[in-house]
């Protein structure tokens, strides 16, 4: 591939025109020059844009070879889609955020016929303690929910999406890598989550449940969104974490522990949230970026999803305001115990603030600022929506650079992305940004997005059909 370098400017200076968002308008000049100053460096350039591009494609050739690289590429060991013949009754837990959900799903034909949800808020002691006492608990909540439904005697085949990067040596084995989010339990990291699951199951002894498959969360997005669009291939999760996931040929799949049976495709789960930690991505690496880093739970992680996710996206916004308040060009320099709070400012407010950008009003961002105990002017509110808007902008750039690189690695014409998540829900324009950028740099390609909600419940309800569909074809063979 041509270094990005060598490309023709005029390529170049047009895309740089595309990607760029609407110059901040601000009669003091001072002020504006300050903030532009201060934003330069969020701003990707196009070469920026390619060099990217070019460095997420070799990073996932890397991993699929088992090279060193930041993207795991993980094999999910899942080689086919749901094919319409799922039958009965499955149960799901989805482990990911704060509350933890225990599913039971019913399918006839492929399609599901009931689903009877239950929600367990995990507090925070369970989710930064001890591993056995956190699998204890959901182990509770799977014996509260069975016996709610009144399964107590029902053998129950169940789906565990885990989302958070695992080594997979199978369909049931997923050996925890580190985690991210919300969580850090230590004493998981290096174990099997499946295994610690079963035994926590067993200490309690009180269900028949057997866990057949642990799938993250994307994976379960893309078995849903194939359910809706059998085009789909490629899953993304832009929530409070992120990652995707998409349909890769076998054959170039080298980590395959055990026996192949001739298997053609495989989800592969790329963890794109650690893209860039072993510094391939540093040349976009801004102050702001390494102060997010330095408050977070686990630093020195998780580059990428610090560049985009949910969880990150409203502190990047905080961090750079309180420099701007620190430079007297915000809020008359004067700044809030609320805007010093790590984690203060959420993406909610980003996404809010984004609304009004983009409906041209001026609703929700003075509400914002007074909740955060802020006095404003009309130039605050100006600068606060461009400094949304520049964020925002970043994160959808980056996604779709690595969505229209996975476009170009599969061989079809037509792809549906299957997408989930708190932040792709509810940001007024990421969809419109990602739809303009993918095609920006996948021209030849087409392609839809696909909101496919709670794949990590359904989608996880599928995996374990697919599972068991398995388990009885291989059995015989
Ligand atoms: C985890 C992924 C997960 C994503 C979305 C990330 O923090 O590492 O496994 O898919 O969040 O939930």
């Amino acid at each position: 591939m041509a270094s990005p370098t060598s490309r023709p400017e005029p390529a170049l200076s047009w895309l740089d025109s595309a990607i760029r968002v609407k110059p901040l308008q601000l009669a003091d000049s001072w002020k504006k020059q300050q903030v532009e100053d201060a934003l330069k460096k969020i701003h990707l350039t196009g070469a920026q844009v390619l060099r990217i591009k070019e460095v997420f494609h070799s990073e996932v050739e890397r991993g699929i070879h088992e090279q060193p690289s930041s993207l795991q590429m993980e094999n999910t060991y899942i080689p086919e889609l749901p094919n319409g013949t799922e039958e009965g009754m499955f149960l799901a837990l989805d482990l990911g955020g704060t509350n933890f959900r225990v599913i039971l799903l019913e399918l006839s034909n492929g399609a599901l016929i009931r689903e009877n949800v239950k929600r367990y808020h995990i507090r925070e002691e369970l989710r930064l303690g001890c591993g056995e006492r956190l699998f204890d608990f959901l182990a509770e909540c799977v014996s509260d929910f069975v016996r709610s439904q009144n399964l107590g005697g029902t053998r129950l085949p169940l789906g565990f999406t885990f989302s958070f990067p695992m080594i997979q040596k199978g369909l049931d084995v997923g050996i925890l890598l580190t985690w991210t989010k919300s969580f850090n339990c230590p004493s998981v990291v290096g174990r099997d989550a499946v295994q610690m699951l079963r035994e926590a199951i067993n200490r309690r002894g009180d269900t028949h449940v057997e866990v057949l498959a642990v799938l993250n969360d994307t994976t379960g997005t893309l078995i849903q969104g194939a359910v809706l669009d059998k085009k789909t291939a490629i899953a993304l999760i832009l929530g409070t974490g992120s990652n995707a996931c998409y349909i890769e040929r076998a054959d170039r799949v080298q980590h395959w522990e055990g026996q192949r049976h001739g298997e053609k495709e495989v989800i592969i789960d790329i963890e794109w949230g650690a893209f860039g930690d072993n510094g391939v991505l540093d040349f976009i690496k801004t102050d702001y970026d390494r102060k997010v880093d330095e408050n977070s739970l686990i630093t020195n992680s998780f580059t990428f999803e610090k560049y985009i996710s949910g969880k990150y996206l409203g502190e990047i916004v905080r961090v750079i305001v309180v420099k701007l308040v620190e430079d007297c060009v915000l809020f008359g320099g004067t700044v809030s115990d609320a805007l010093l709070t790590t984690g203060a400012f959420t993406t909610s407010f980003v996404s809010l603030i984004e609304q009004d950008t983009v409906g041209n009003n001026c609703e929700n961002t003075p509400e914002i600022l007074d909740k955060l105990g802020l006095s404003y002017n009309a130039d605050d509110i100006a600068i606060m929506k461009y400094i949304c808007e520049t964020v925002s902008n970043r994160a959808a750039l980056l996604v779709s650079i690595c969505t229209a690189t996975l476009l170009e690695r599969l061989d079809r014409p037509d792809t549906t992305i299957a997408v989930d998540g708190s932040l792709y829900k509810y940001h007024p324009r990421l969809k419109s940004w990602m739809n303009k950028y993918i095609h920006l740099l996948a021209p030849e390609k087409k392609f839809k997005l696909l909101l496919a909600e709670d794949g990590s419940g359904k989608g996880a309800g599928l995996v374990a059909a697919i599972a068991l569909r398995l388990k009885q074809r291989f059995s015989q063979t």
